[in-house]
Formats: structure tokens, C-alpha cells, sequence
């Protein structure tokens, strides 16, 4: 049986580890081609292991020359460009009297320029593909109104509010725009990978199903978002928190 995403393109960042590791793993095994990036270079051992599928590039999302040179190699490689999954992020928690203009600027370089720097390297080579689809990794961060984590908060709102702009800019070129909304997800963001199995279970008790989410629950949406099952969703924001925004 064909993968649900035979034959697709995809760029998917922040793919050393976590949410874009997972990504890049499923993307492969639903049949699509995908160039992985990171500020790690661990990201090059992933796409060694995923084969021909695969190629990947160490990458700084804020760096706007570095877009230009991932996309060239992507369509040297590929041939073309149907899905963007903006993925890499940081989170650093604070206060607005703790944070510092450092902190509060490297969230803005890495979240939100390096999502607006993303949407805007791909959309050449997706209007030239006669479409595409843009994959937003926003939060529940960029939803709702929550304390220390004015920097976060701060880019994940633009994100949402990027999202649906670009959603309308592009809809005549058939480039869809959609975000999603990952509650708390077990991965290295949130201290997953150092196995702290007392703090995972303080915030497990703050989700109304009763546990963290895991990569497998972020998948399904992002996959149904870069296949053709969502060709009439943009401008959308796919929830998947567990009810904890409810
Ligand atoms: N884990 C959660 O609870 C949670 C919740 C909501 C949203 N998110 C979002 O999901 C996305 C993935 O996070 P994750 O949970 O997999 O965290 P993670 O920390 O495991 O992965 C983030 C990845 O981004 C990479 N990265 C960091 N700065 C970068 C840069 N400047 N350029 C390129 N890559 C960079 C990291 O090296 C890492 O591989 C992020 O956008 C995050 O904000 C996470």
C-alpha cells in the first residue's frame, strides 16, 4: 500500500531530536523524501540512517543565507518542494521582570524569525510546484495567556498570527498555511530526555487526560497536514494538548 505521503518533498528543522526526529522518521516511512536540518550535527546521522530518502544540513533557522542554500540543495537533490514543517524552537522560562532583552531576542531569532524566514525561502519553489503545504510548529503557548515564559509566549503568538496572514496571502498559489498546538509533549524540551520522572509527573497531573503527550500524538496531524487529506485546511490550528486548554 502507497505511504500517505508518496512522493512528497519535505523540509522539516529542528530534526536532531524530539517532535523533528519523529518527523522526519514517519515522513520516510509514509514515502516521502525529506531534507532534515538542525543546529546539530546529529541530524546528519538521522538521514544516514533513514538512506537515499533522506539528505540533511546543519542549520541555524535565523540564518537567512543558510535558508537560501537548504532550499537549492533540496531542489538539486529532489527536484522540487511540497512541505515545510517549521519545527525548531527553544524555550527558555522567565518572568517579564526576569527576562533578560538577550533571552527575550534569541526566542524571537530562533521562533519567529526563523519561521518567517522558512515560509519565505520555500514559496518560489511552491508556487513553481503548483502548490504546497506550510506546517507551522506554534503551541498552546501561542493560544492562551500563560506566566513566565514571556519570551516563548511571545513568539508562538506570532506564529498563530503569522500562520493565518500567510494562510491568506498564499491560498491563490494553493500554498496552505496551517499551525499546530502541541501541549506538554515528552521530549528534551521539557527536561523528557533527562528521565526527571518526578517534575514529568507534577506536569502529567496538570493535563486533564492524565499524561504527557508523546511525539506519536504530534504525527498523525502533522502527516494528515502535509498530505493531500487536508487540501481544503488553511489557516487552521490542530490542537493536540490533551485538554489541558479546555
Ligand atoms: N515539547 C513540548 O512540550 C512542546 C509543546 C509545544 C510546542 N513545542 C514546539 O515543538 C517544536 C519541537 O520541540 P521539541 O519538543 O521536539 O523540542 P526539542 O528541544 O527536543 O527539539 C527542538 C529542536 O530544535 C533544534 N533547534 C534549536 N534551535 C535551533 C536553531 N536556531 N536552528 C535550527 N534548529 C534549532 C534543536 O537542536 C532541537 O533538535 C518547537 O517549536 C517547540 O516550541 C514543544
Amino acid at each position: 500500500m502507497p505511504g500517505r505521503l508518496e512522493g512528497k518533498v519535505a523540509i522539516i528543522t529542528g530534526a536532531a531530536q524530539g517532535q523533528g526526529a519523529h518527523e522526519g522518521r514517519a515522513f520516510v516511512a509514509e514515502g516521502a523524501k525529506v531534507m532534515l536540518t538542525d543546529v546539530q550535527d546529529s541530524v546528519m546521522q538521522l538521514a544516514d540512517e533513514l538512506g537515499d530518502a533522506a539528505i540533511a544540513m546543519t542549520h541555524d533557522v535565523s540564518d537567512e543565507d543558510r535558508w537560501n542554500e537548504v532550499v537549492a540543495k533540496t531542489l538539486e537533490t529532489f527536484g522540487k518542494i511540497d512541505v515545510l514543517v517549521n519545527n525548531a524552537g527553544i524555550f527558555a522560562p522567565g518572568s517579564i521582570t526576569e527576562t533578560s532583552t538577550e533571552s527575550y531576542v534569541t526566542h524571537f531569532k530562533v521562533n519567529q524569525l526563523g519561521t518567517f524566514l522558512g515560509m519565505r525561502s520555500v514559496v518560489e519553489a511552491m508556487k513553481a510546484n503548483g502548490g504546497g503545504s506550510i506546517i507551522n510548529t506554534c503551541s498552546g503557548a501561542g493560544q492562551r495567556g500563560y506566566p513566565d515564559m514571556i519570551s516563548y509566549l511571545s513568539t508562538k503568538w506570532a506564529v498563530s498570527g503569522m500562520t493565518k496572514g500567510t494562510a491568506r496571502e498564499l491560498a491563490p498559489f494553493k500554498i496552505r498555511v496551517n499551525s499546530i498546538h502541541p501541549g506538554l509533549i515528552n521530549t528534551p524540551m521539557i527536561g523528557g530526555a533527562a528521565g526527571d520522572t518526578e517534575l514529568m509527573q507534577e506536569l502529567a497531573a496538570t493535563v486533564p487526560l492524565a499524561r504527557l503527550g508523546t511525539t506519536d500524538d504530534v504525527i498523525e496531524p502533522v502527516i494528515y497536514l502535509a498530505s493531500d487529506l487536508s487540501s481544503y485546511v488553511t489557516g487552521a490550528e490542530l490542537t493536540m494538548d490533551g485538554g489541558t486548554g479546555l
